[in-house]
């Protein structure tokens, strides 16, 4: 079913999660950020100009579809597992989006300076608890759980001053230093974060 208007499909997850085939819909209560969540989120990383914000581990794209629906920002996903890929990009197609893509790999290949947002959703995790996988598509260790954690921490580090960060049930013990919490949401489980120096 393709409602006539597309924000129809942000009304609610269920309405969202409506435009995904069932295996998708399935993953959606506990691997997809909640709309409301995406939206908090969406408007403090794109308030800056040029906003330019990449999800870490985009699933199918739904923080990025949203993002790119409620603010002027531009959005990229990076995700490891392909078909979530193509099938979030035939979303962006069916909603004629021009301000959001999704790239298929992994988090570790591209370089996020060209970013000045920052949105992750704990998506390491499925790494040290197996039962939360999503599949079992990719490799998951405990080892790739502290290489892609040092990898990012690293990165975070090496982002100009200004960059703006939201994480989303963060289990990475500590955010670095340079980065000041400045709001936190939905019972602390969205942190706003700037890079201070
Ligand atoms: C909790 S889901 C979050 C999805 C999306 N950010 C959202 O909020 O709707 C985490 C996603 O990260 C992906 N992922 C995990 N490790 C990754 C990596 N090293 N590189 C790319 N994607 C990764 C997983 O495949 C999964 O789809």
């Amino acid at each position: 079913m393709y409602l006539t208007q597309p924000q129809n499909y942000f009304f609610s997850d269920a309405a969202f999660d409506n435009l995904f085939p069932i295996h998708i819909q399935k993953l959606s209560a506990i691997h997809w950020t909640p709309i409301n969540v995406a939206i908090t989120a969406a408007r403090f990383l794109t308030r800056q100009p040029n906003a330019r914000v990449i999800d870490i581990g985009a699933g199918v794209g739904k923080f990025c579809i949203t993002g790119s629906f409620f603010t002027n920002g531009h959005f990229t996903g990076i995700e490891q597992r392909k078909n979530f890929v193509t099938i979030g990009r035939k979303v962006i197609k069916q909603f004629g989006l021009n301000k959001v893509e999704l790239l298929d790999g992994n988090f570790t290949e591209i370089d996020l300076s060209q970013f000045n947002g920052i949105y992750f959703y704990n998506s390491f995790h499925e790494n040290i608890v197996l039962a939360d996988s999503l599949d079992e598509q990719v490799d998951r260790s405990s080892e790739l759980y502290n290489l892609y954690t040092q990898h990012l921490l690293t990165q975070l580090k090496q982002m100009p001053v200004g960059t703006r960060l939201a994480t989303y049930w963060l289990s990475i013990t500590e955010i670095p230093a340079c980065y000041k919490m400045y709001e936190s949401h939905y019972s602390n489980l969205l942190k706003l974060w700037i890079k201070e120096y």
